[in-house]
This record gives C-alpha cells, structure tokens and sequence, in this order.
C-alpha cells in the first residue's frame, strides 16, 4: 500500500504533483536541486496548502509531509529510501532519467516503485536502467496538476499487474480519473496534441493567421479550452521540442527558434505570447 510518495523534481508538474499528493493524504517528500526552484515550490505549496484543511487543528496532516511553514525538501536523494512511490518528474531529456532511475534503483527500498511523469520516453526502457523492472511505470499527469483531472497510466514491457493496481489506487486517491495507454512515443495524449500544436507554429510561421486568430479558431470553432500555442506556452517550448524529436517529428522552425531565443513559454515569461 502507498503511504509515502516522493517527486523528483518540482517544476512545473513535479510542484503540482507534491502538493495534490500531500492534500491527498499522503506523506509527500521532494527533491530539487535548483535553490530557485525550490523555494518557488515551497512559497507554492505553503500559499495552497494554507487555504486547505491541512492547516486546520486537528487535521491529519503528520510525519515529514509537505505543510504551511514546514519543509519537506529532502537534500539528499539518499533521503528518499523508505517512500512507497518516487515519482520523477525531471526534464524531458532521455539521458537525465536514465541516469536517475539508476540512482533511485540503488536508494529506494526493494519493493518501492518508480514511477515517470515522461510526456513520451519510453517506460520499457527507462526501466531498463533498474533491477527492478516489474515495479517501473508511467504515470503522466497533466498541467496544471491541481485542476487537471486526467493521469494517463503506462506500463513498461515488464511492469507487473501489482505495480498497476498500486499506482492507478494512487492517481485515483489524488481524485483523478486515469487512462491506460500502451507504451509508445507520446502515449495518447502527446500523440494527438503534438501534432497539432507543431502545425499550428507551421502555420504561424507561413502567416496563414496572426497567433490570436490561430488559437480563437481552435478555442470556439473546436471548442479547445486553450488555443494550441497558449496551450504549447504553458507546456513548455522546449518540452514541446523534446516530445516532438522523441516522437520521431520534426519539430517546426519557428517553434524551435523560441527555444534558441530562450523563450520557452509561460514558465520563462514569454513564449508565443508574454506572461507576468
Ligand atoms: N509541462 C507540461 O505541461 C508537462 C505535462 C505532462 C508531463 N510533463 C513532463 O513532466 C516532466 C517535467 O516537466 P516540467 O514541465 O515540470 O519541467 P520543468 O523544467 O518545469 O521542471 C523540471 C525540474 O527538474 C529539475 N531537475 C533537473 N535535473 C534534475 C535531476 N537530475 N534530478 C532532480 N531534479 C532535476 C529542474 O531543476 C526543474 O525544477 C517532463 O518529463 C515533461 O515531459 C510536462
């Protein structure tokens, strides 16, 4: 049964997966090794967790979780040897997961399980870089974390039933409604949404539309929430990049040339469009 849950990495998803882990319930611990980063999560998570029951006497909140005033930062991944469940959530680089699934694999206690947030790695493989194959899976969940209701569920080659039930029991204690997808560059959702997002920077590129025109047609003529660029933006350029290459897609030129130019979206303040 999980109990205690690490992240690795809180970035963009990594903080909202720490938090919706904690207001669900379970002792959440984090790693990150940016200062910067950190201390952006902890603000986070002491502004959220704040307004939350978890803050009201006698709530169930204990151990080392993740709480108002309190952190649970570990600064050693050595710390993370007794969770349950460590969920990575680092850049979408092959090379950096791997090494950290080799790292974990040595740390974490024999029956703990690994778990990715990977957009579009492959599962099979990043387990490969552990002894631990049966207890390695994908669990990708969606930006922003806390509002996103969706955790699309992967298993590797050799992920065992044991591993699926625990992680899907996990993603549906944290209130959310999960998906199965097989193993395959971009899972379900990278495969369709990348596609679209890499022809609308296509499309921006030709001038077929002005960027506001190409996502208010996608918004109310396909009933999207957000236009493909906004939606691009709040991903991240450069995740979008990493996705696209890892799904064997050329990424559009424009599309790389706001990566070039450091404009990666709405977490560096200005991608497709500006953010304050
Ligand atoms: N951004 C999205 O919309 C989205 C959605 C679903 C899944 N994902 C996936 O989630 C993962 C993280 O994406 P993100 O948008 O949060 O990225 P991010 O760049 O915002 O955060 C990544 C964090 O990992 C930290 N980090 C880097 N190397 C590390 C290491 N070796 N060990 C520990 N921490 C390390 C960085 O300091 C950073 O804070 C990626 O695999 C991405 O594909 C992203």
């Amino acid at each position: 049964m999980i109990k205690r849950i690490a992240v690795v990495g809180t970035g963009q998803m990594g903080a909202g997966i720490a938090l919706v882990a904690a207001q669900s319930g379970f002792d959440t611990l984090a790693y990150e090794p940016s200062e910067k980063t950190r201390a952006r999560a902890q603000a986070y998570f002491e502004k959220k967790l704040s307004v939350t029951p978890a803050s009201e006497p006698g709530s169930s909140f204990t151990g080392s979780r993740i709480k108002p005033g309190m952190t649970a930062f570990c600064s050693d991944l050595s710390e993370l040897e007794d969770c349950d469940l460590i969920i990575e959530a680092i850049p979408e680089q092959e090379s950096l997961k791997a090494e950290l699934f080799e790292k974990l694999d040595q740390i974490a206690k024999p029956e703990a399980i690994l778990a990715s947030n990977t957009s579009s790695i492959s599962i099979s493989k990043l387990a490969s870089f552990t002894k631990r194959p049966e207890q390695v899976m994908g669990m990708h969940f969606m930006n922003p974390v806390p509002i996103m209701k969706l955790v699309e569920l992967i298993r590797g080659q050799q992920t065992s039933d044991k591993t699926y039930e625990a992680v899907k029991a996990t993603a549906e204690k944290m209130g959310k409604v999960t998906t199965t997808s097989k193993d395959h560059p971009g899972f379900i959702a990278n495969r369709i949404l990348m596609p679209m997002i890499n022809e609308a920077f296509d499309a921006l590129q030709e001038g077929l539309a002005s960027a506001e025109d190409i996502d208010t047609t996608l918004r109310l003529g396909a009933n999207h929430p957000m236009g493909p660029l906004t939606l691009a933006d709040f991903i991240g350029l450069d995740t979008c990049v990493s996705i696209l290459k890892i799904m064997g897609r050329k990424p559009s030129a424009l599309l790389q040339q706001y990566v070039d130019a450091g404009k990666l979206g709405k977490k560096s303040g200005q991608g497709v469009f500006k953010y304050v």
